[in-house]
């Protein structure tokens, strides 16, 4: 999810060519939903809407409304998966009811919420709690603590030695910081899990492409010209390539492994 004012830029086609697996691994969070039937249901970051069309056909009469704070994904979205059934937005989670109308059974994010800054979470906790009927669940997987460490760690001290203080973007919570969160938004914590999803990137560049891909903010924390950059990410993928997780490298046989971890949880709407 990302807003336009902002320094990410978001490919359509990238994304779902080079980061197919952000929709695959999301299958398993639709299937904690359970949609069912004849429920309307928001999907909060919805990119490109694979998994909004997922959750769609998981519940017969279900309907639902994508939301993205990226108009090109939205316009990929609405070409994608037309149908009386979907409906994309262009929104921010902040402010759902800025652009959607009415309430929800269950809101659903995959991917999404790390992208929103610790200072506006709160904002999104209680819009989501608008958004929702009571006893309607919020089921969603983020970023968990520790999330892409060794990577946002080897951009920082290469960024370091060309002079730069670059920050992490991205909030990944621990179930502790989360959960009280959630409570005081007004939602019962049903269940939170922290895990390592160690994630395969495609291709030999899985690495560069990644940093491509997502990294926008990351550099322009620190206003990294494009050149310097580009020698920055050389440096990273140098670090890490012998480096390891555990007893495993993270490029082995021509393949990164990011070190992903998971903040997955279910919370009811009091
Ligand atoms: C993630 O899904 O964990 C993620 C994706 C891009 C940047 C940072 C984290």
């Amino acid at each position: 999810m990302t807003s336009e004012r902002d320094d990410q830029q978001w490919n359509p086609t990238t994304y779902d060519d080079a980061q197919s697996f952000v929709a695959a691994y999301g299958s398993s969070v639709v299937d904690v939903l359970e949609p069912a039937a004849d429920e309307r249901i928001l999907d909060l970051g919805c990119g490109t809407g694979h998994l909004t069309r997922e959750i769609a056909d998981a519940g017969a009469g279900t309907t639902v409304v994508g939301l993205d704070s990226s108009a090109a994904m939205i316009e990929r979205a609405r070409e994608t998966y037309p149908g009386p059934d979907l409906e994309f937005v262009h929104g921010d989670a902040r402010s759902i009811d800025r652009t959607v109308d009415g309430t929800f059974d269950a809101v659903f994010s995959n991917a999404a919420l790390h992208w929103i800054p610790d200072k506006d979470q709160d904002e999104v906790l209680a819009s989501v709690r608008d958004a929702l009927e009571p006893g309607g669940r919020f089921v969603a997987e983020l970023g968990g603590r520790g999330n892409v460490a060794a990577i946002v760690d080897a951009v920082r001290a290469e960024g370091k030695a060309y002079g730069y203080d670059i920050e992490s973007p991205w909030y990944f919570p621990s179930i502790g910081e989360y959960a009280p969160r959630l409570e005081a938004h007004g939602f019962e914590v049903r269940d939170a899990t922290l895990f390592d999803r160690p994630t395969e990137l495609e291709g030999e560049d899985g690495l560069r492409d990644w940093l491509e891909q997502f990294g926008d903010r990351l550099f322009a924390s620190a206003s990294v010209p494009a050149d310097e950059r580009a020698d920055i990410v050389d440096a990273v993928e140098d670090a890490l390539r012998e480096d390891r997780i555990g007893d495993e490298k993270y490029y082995r046989d021509g393949t990164w492994i990011a070190p992903y971890r998971r903040l997955r949880f279910v919370a009811v709407a009091e």
